[in-house]
């Protein structure tokens, strides 16, 4: 595995409602090597813009709080720091690209300014130095004729370009990672392909390690070095991208998976859905959080929740299927089959 820029280890965060502290976040662990991308998955409700509110410690002024666990980037716990230092962080190592690019930018500057005022607040450029540098930058997201799109406002230009722009500003910073919360949702299916284009291409060039947010198993399956699979708060299932498509274990992965049109899962030619609905934050089943809608689901399942398993060297999936079927790290892939249920 590549050397290791980010490690969570058992993050919990969550919320203070009027029915008292919910997780939102449950114990989760994840590593992202330097260079890497890796995908968070899920259904909406899973906890993964939380999870990334946690990593910049923006939960903080979302209302939120860590409540245990820590975030160690580069060496430093991130959990323990004070937000004057998180705002360095933020500014010069991580950086973080939202869902909807409109709301991202500013109605009233230039696309131009916004990238320069980043260049100027994090990397002390000159107005001169950091309008020349916001140019470049435009020109490096692919936005044709540069020099006059920076004189222009968002409302000028299209959603695919307003997102090129706002990769341009998470890039005025020189991140070494990126987090990207669903960056390409909004967007038509044909820019939605640029975008990602245009993600694989900088992190070649600029050898950034990537966070990628999506609900989307194609554009994991396109885009992951690792995918984790986030359920509830938990991540249930993760491991190399290989081995989530071709050995998908935990059954929502397969659920998932299933989902997808055109996948060799799919039911006599019918899209499968998963059954039920992912619970409400704070209002977890007994057992495994998966129970209620899992068509594997046992005694078992219902009072005690699952620990993890190894299901290959790197694999790792939370369900009580793998329990009398350990796989020792080493295994290799003809032992795995024993381990793969007849779904
Ligand atoms: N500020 C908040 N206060 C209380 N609960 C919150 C807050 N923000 C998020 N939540 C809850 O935390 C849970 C996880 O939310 P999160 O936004 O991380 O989901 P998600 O996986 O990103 O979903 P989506 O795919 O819809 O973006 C949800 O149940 C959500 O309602
Ligand atoms: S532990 Fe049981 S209920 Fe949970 S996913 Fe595995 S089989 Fe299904
Ligand atoms: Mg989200």
């Amino acid at each position: 595995m590549a050397e290791k820029l980010l490690e969570i280890r058992k993050l919990t965060a969550g919320f203070l409602t009027e029915n008292g502290v919910v997780k939102a976040t449950d114990r989760i662990s994840l590593s992202i090597g330097k260079g890497q991308t890796v995908c968070l998955v899920g259904e909406s409700g899973s906890g993964k813009s939380v999870t990334s509110l946690a990593i910049m410690r923006l939960i903080d002024y979302a209302g939120g709080m860590i409540m245990e666990g820590n975030i160690t980037f580069r060496g430093q716990d991130l959990t323990t720091k004070k937000q004057e230092e998180m705002r360095h962080i933020r500014g010069n190592q991580v950086a973080m690209i939202f869902q909807d690019p409109m709301s991202a930018l500013n109605p009233v500057f230039t696309v131009g300014e916004q990238i320069a005022e980043s260049l100027r607040l994090h990397q002390n450029k000159n107005a001169d130095e950091a309008w020349s540098m916001a140019v470049d930058l435009l020109k490096l997201v692919g936005i044709p004729a540069p020099e006059i799109r920076a004189k222009q406002y968002p409302h000028e230009l299209s959603g695919g370009m307003c997102q090129r722009v706002v990769i341009a500003i998470a890039l005025a910073c020189n991140p070494e990672m990126l987090i990207a919360d669903e960056p390409t949702t909004a967007l038509d299916v044909t820019v939605q392909a640029q975008i990602l284009d245009l993600l694989r291409k900088l992190q070649a060039e600029l050898g950034m390690s990537i966070l990628l947010i999506t609900h989307d198993m194609g554009v994991a399956a396109e885009m992951a070095d690792r995918v984790a699979v986030m359920y509830a708060g938990a991540i249930v299932e993760e491991g190399p991208v290989e081995d989530i498509f071709n050995q998908p274990s935990h059954p929502y992965t397969v659920g998932l998976l299933q989902s997808i049109p055109g996948f060799e899962g799919e039911r006599g030619g019918e899209l499968y859905t998963i059954q039920g609905t992912i619970p409400p934050i704070g209002q977890l089943p007994s057992g495994c959080r998966f129970h209620p809608r899992c068509p594997h689901a046992t005694e078992v399942c219902r009072q005690k929740e699952p620990p993890e398993f190894m299901i290959g060297a790197d694999h790792r999936a939370s369900c009580w299927l793998y329990e009398d079927k350990p796989v020792h790290i080493g295994d290799d892939h003809s032992s795995r089959e024993e381990v793969k249920p007849a779904w």
